[in-house]
């Protein structure tokens, strides 16, 4: 028996602002997959992961939808989590970067760097709004190019000529959040000095990262590694630094950190010793799969901070390339940004699962999820090839043998080689070339489909005197079949399950493909995986081209009868406080494309109330007018204001919003339920 590995595993965080796609899939499949095959030969192999909960586009977002940055982060939490539960992604614990542990884990480190002087305070100059009274990151400022004068280009880069650049140089540089001119302003941050860490990292990257990234690292070197500025200041959503009230970790900082915190939470839960994987000198393995876009945070800043900080450094840091979708960059517009949600309506996810298994090598190249391959792939490999062997003999097991498997295999050699041939798709698993792996595999099930048509047992059966010999042929072909599930079962744990059932055995581990299933009875056959055909696929990118169409409108054109949100039971609306309310005042609000700000009167009492409605309506016609509000809707800070309250409208948007007038008579204050 090989010696058990202790092996600890993470993907990156995805940001908890926005659901998961199909190309955030390929990195979870990746690292499912390495996971579900390290735990199948029997190693001790643990998946941690989380949400990245912080940041200043997680608190603008949940400012936008007026709710706080918690609620926000708690609804894509449970998103998350259903998401990757229907990819059957396994983590063995999935947590957040907003928690007790990570805070305490970002602290320590900090602190240990400070005391350690890693840390330097400098006093820099950043694009500030002045009617936001917020700084601003690069990549919520838009403007001119300084270098080629392309317009609309975000404060770090330019799209049109590729030169980076601060956006202090942009020219006629506006913020996205408010639509204001950005200023500069000063302000006093914290840094990390990476450079203090060359050495150590140039030896550390020459032995725990791919050759491509080694290459790319060596440019980063040669360029010097830069002090990295790791503090915001408020308002940001994040936690606070110890030691410098009003000043927030950078979310970069802590987000990796979050790997620890994931993993701290489940060795509480489970009575594991957090120090043994953790600790300087730890001689379990680590490892990191993310896409080659955050390679510099993972293979740089990361190590170094663990260093540091006396933790280990990882083992190994796994980078991949970017899904396309036939042969581009996944887009909105197309109906190509397919969210897994959407996914999952059409097609079966162990299709995706086997299609960038198929497509997936251990290099950062992208991968193409080209769509009518896909279908061809599928059908061809899955139901033509792998489940098409059980079909073709179960039958005749059930019907001669009464459903059991015979004492011995008609043809010992094929499966001897199918048991041999494991050893080199275990390799290709462990050193992540899964489209070898899989192309191994179907190398197999052709020879062993070629074994059943040679042998033609359906022939036999109808001749007299043959039944051990149909019987010897399937007990083969179910054997063959058995193995090759086996070496699939990473890729594929929702065919492997069935296939169980099907067999009646337990949960198959990757040395059972050694071993034949003899004199062994079994259940009766269903179709294991049914045909993938196009329409279902082009049902699919339809949708996702209508959802995002959507999703650029605030109030959906839907049809009447169609109800746009589930519905809420009696009490629920009981809870809202209808009440009349005169339009005092009515005003436009500077920088605001969809606002009117209104001063309601509810019968002496006033309230400020921000509504949507500027398409519509001119502040003149409003004035002196009724409507109905809700009274008792809680405030919601907003970007120009607090409204306190929302008065009720209708229609489908544009210039056809209604607000609801009550009758002349009617009274303000007066309720309306
Ligand atoms: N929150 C950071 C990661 C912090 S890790 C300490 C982040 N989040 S993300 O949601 O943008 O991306 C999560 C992972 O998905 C990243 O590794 C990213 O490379 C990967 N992918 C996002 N889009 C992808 C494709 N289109 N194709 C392949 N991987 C992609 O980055
Ligand atoms: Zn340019």
């Amino acid at each position: 028996m090989p010696k058990q590995r202790q092996i600890l595993v993470t993907s990156a965080l995805p940001y908890a602002n926005g659901p998961i796609h199909i190309g955030h899939m390929v990195e979870y499949l990746q690292t499912d997959i390495w996971v579900r095959f390290q735990k199948m030969l029997g190693n001790h192999c643990l998946y941690v992961c989380a949400d990245d909960a912080h940041g200043t586009p997680i608190m603008l977002k949940a400012q936008d939808e007026g709710i706080k940055p918690e609620a926000l982060i708690a609804r894509y939490h449970k998103e998350h989590q259903s998401d990757f539960a229907s990819f059957n992604i396994q983590f063995d614990n999935y947590y957040s970067t907003h928690s007790a542990e990570n805070r305490h884990f970002a602290n320590f480190i900090f602190q240990q760097l400070d005391t350690k002087g890693h840390i330097a305070t400098k006093t820099i100059h950043q694009a500030f709004d002045p009617q936001a009274n917020m700084f601003l990151p690069d990549r919520f400022i838009k403007g001119e190019c300084p270098n080629c004068g392309a317009a609309d280009q975000y404060g770090d880069s330019c799209e049109v000529c590729g030169k980076t650049y601060s956006p202090l140089d942009m020219k006629n540089p506006v913020s996205v959040v408010s639509g204001a001119t950005p200023i500069t302003r000063q302000s006093e941050h914290l840094f990390f000095k990476l450079g203090d860490f060359e050495k150590i990292l140039r030896s550390w990257t020459a032995k725990h990262v791919q050759a491509e990234i080694a290459n790319k690292l060596n440019d980063w070197f040669e360029q010097g590694l830069q002090d990295w500025d790791i503090s915001r200041d408020p308002p940001y959503f994040g936690f606070e630094i110890p030691g410098h009230p009003g000043k927030y970790f950078y979310v970069w900082l802590d987000a990796p950190i979050g790997y620890m915190a994931s993993f701290k939470h489940y060795c509480e839960k489970n009575g594991l010793d957090f120090d043994q994987y953790w600790g300087g000198g730890s001689k379990a393995e680590l490892y990191h799969f993310i896409g080659k876009d955050i390679a510099y945070f993972h293979t740089l800043f990361w190590p170094a901070m663990l260093h540091g900080a006396g933790f280990r450094m990882p083992e190994g840091v796994f980078c991949h390339g970017f899904l396309t979708v036939d042969g581009q960059k996944m887009s909105k517009s197309r109906g190509t940004f397919i969210t897994a949600a959407t996914y999952l309506k059409y097609l079966n996810p162990e299709y995706f699962r086997y299609y960038i298994a198929a497509k997936l090598g251990s290099g950062v190249d992208d991968i193409d999820f080209n769509l009518e391959d896909f279908v061809a792939r599928v059908n061809s490999d899955l139901v033509g090839k792998v489940v098409n062997i059980a079909s073709r003999c179960a039958g005749f097991i059930h019907k001669h043998s009464d459903g059991q498997l015979g004492s011995k295999l008609g043809e010992k050699k094929l499966f001897d080689q199918l048991a041999k041939t494991g050893k080199l798709i275990a390799e290709c698993y462990e050193a992540r070339q899964y489209s070898r792996a899989m192309r191994e595999i179907m190398a197999l099930a052709d020879q062993a489909n070629q074994y059943i048509n040679d042998q033609a047992p359906w022939v036999l059966a109808k001749q007299e005197g043959q039944a051990v010999q149909v019987q010897a042929i399937c007990t083969t072909g179910l054997n063959l079949f058995r193995q090759l599930v086996t070496y699939l079962k990473p890729v594929l744990p929702g065919l492997a399950a069935d296939a169980e059932r099907f067999l009646n055995i337990k949960p198959l581990q990757w040395s059972d493909a050694a071993s034949p299933l003899l004199k062994h009875s079994i259940n009766p056959f269903k179709p294991l995986l049914t045909r993938v055909e196009i329409e279902q696929v082009e049902a699919m990118v339809n949708e996702s081209k209508q959802e995002w169409a959507n999703s650029a409108t605030p109030i959906p054109a839907s049809n009447p009868n169609e109800p746009i949100a589930p519905t809420v039971s009696f009490d629920d609306f009981a809870k809202l406080d209808l009440r009349i309310a005169k339009i005092i005042q009515a005003k436009q609000v500077e920088g605001a494309d969809k606002l009117l700000q209104l001063t309601l009167d509810l019968n002496g009492e006033t309230r400020n109330v921000f509504a949507g409605i500027k398409s519509a309506y001119d502040p003149g016609e409003l004035e002196g007018r009724l409507t109905v509000m809700v009274a008792n809707l809680a405030p919601r800070k907003m970007k120009f204001g607090i409204s306190e309250g929302m008065v009720l409208a209708a229609g489908p948007g544009g210039s056809d919003i209604f607000i609801l007038s009550p009758d002349e008579g009617a009274i303000p204050g007066m309720r309306v339920k």
